[in-house]
């Protein structure tokens, strides 16, 4: 069968893609890293895509700062297509996708977000929980679209809000789970077991 060639698109300190990297070399996820892209020249996620020897492409976007330019974004889908990607992860891209990248990748872009959506879409999803007072929230694996968090759901997994939670903690408690739970649903992708 051929293998799932993905293309990691993040903003930040790469956690969940370092997890998705663990399972691939460790041999749980069969699948390859074809190119990782960041928006944030000095991202964590690229710094740690350059040590472990994967090919990365930096997106320079000026003029916005929660999307791409029409033009920007046309660019992002021909370095992902030219690497022959699949898949689309998003591990932390803070920016919304638009019709280039929705249309270029149908049903073959996801995200990870730190809730039970529809629960708690945006920012600081962690923090919108603890003070709403729940005492479960979560993490997301879904199909993205134009909004915000809004795609449909493809997975989840329950986190428990303990008595004493701060942020923080609650955030790293849901990240653990995230770690878990998105290169298990990376792999029913590569196993070809998701329409
Ligand atoms: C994660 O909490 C994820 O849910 C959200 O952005 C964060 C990225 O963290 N979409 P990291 O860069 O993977 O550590």
């Amino acid at each position: 069968m051929h293998q799932l060639r993905l293309g990691v698109l993040g903003s930040g300190k790469g956690s969940n893609f370092r997890a998705i990297h663990e399972a691939i070399r460790t041999g749980r996820l069969d699948a390859r890293v074809v190119v990782v892209c960041s928006d944030v020249v000095d991202s964590g996620i690229l710094k740690f895509s350059r040590d472990a020897g994967i090919a990365t492409t930096w997106i320079e976007e000026k003029r916005f700062k929660t999307r791409l330019s029409r033009e920007c974004e046309e660019d992002l889908v021909e370095r992902l297509r030219s690497a022959g990607v699949d898949l689309v992860v998003l591990a932390g891209y803070m920016r919304m996708l638009k019709a280039p990248m929705l249309e270029a990748f149908p049903r073959r872009i996801i995200n990870i977000h730190p809730s039970l959506l529809p629960n708690f879409p945006g920012l600081e999803a962690w923090r919108q929980a603890l003070e709403a007072g729940e005492t479960v929230t979560g993490c997301t694996v879904h199909f993205v679209d134009e909004g915000m968090d809004s795609g449909e759901v493809i997975a989840q997994a329950e986190v428990p809000i303990l008595p004493g939670d701060t942020p923080e903690s609650l955030h790293a408690r849901i990240q653990e789970a995230e770690h878990q739970l998105y290169p298990e649903w990376i792999g029913r992708f590569a196993r070809r077991e998701l329409p």
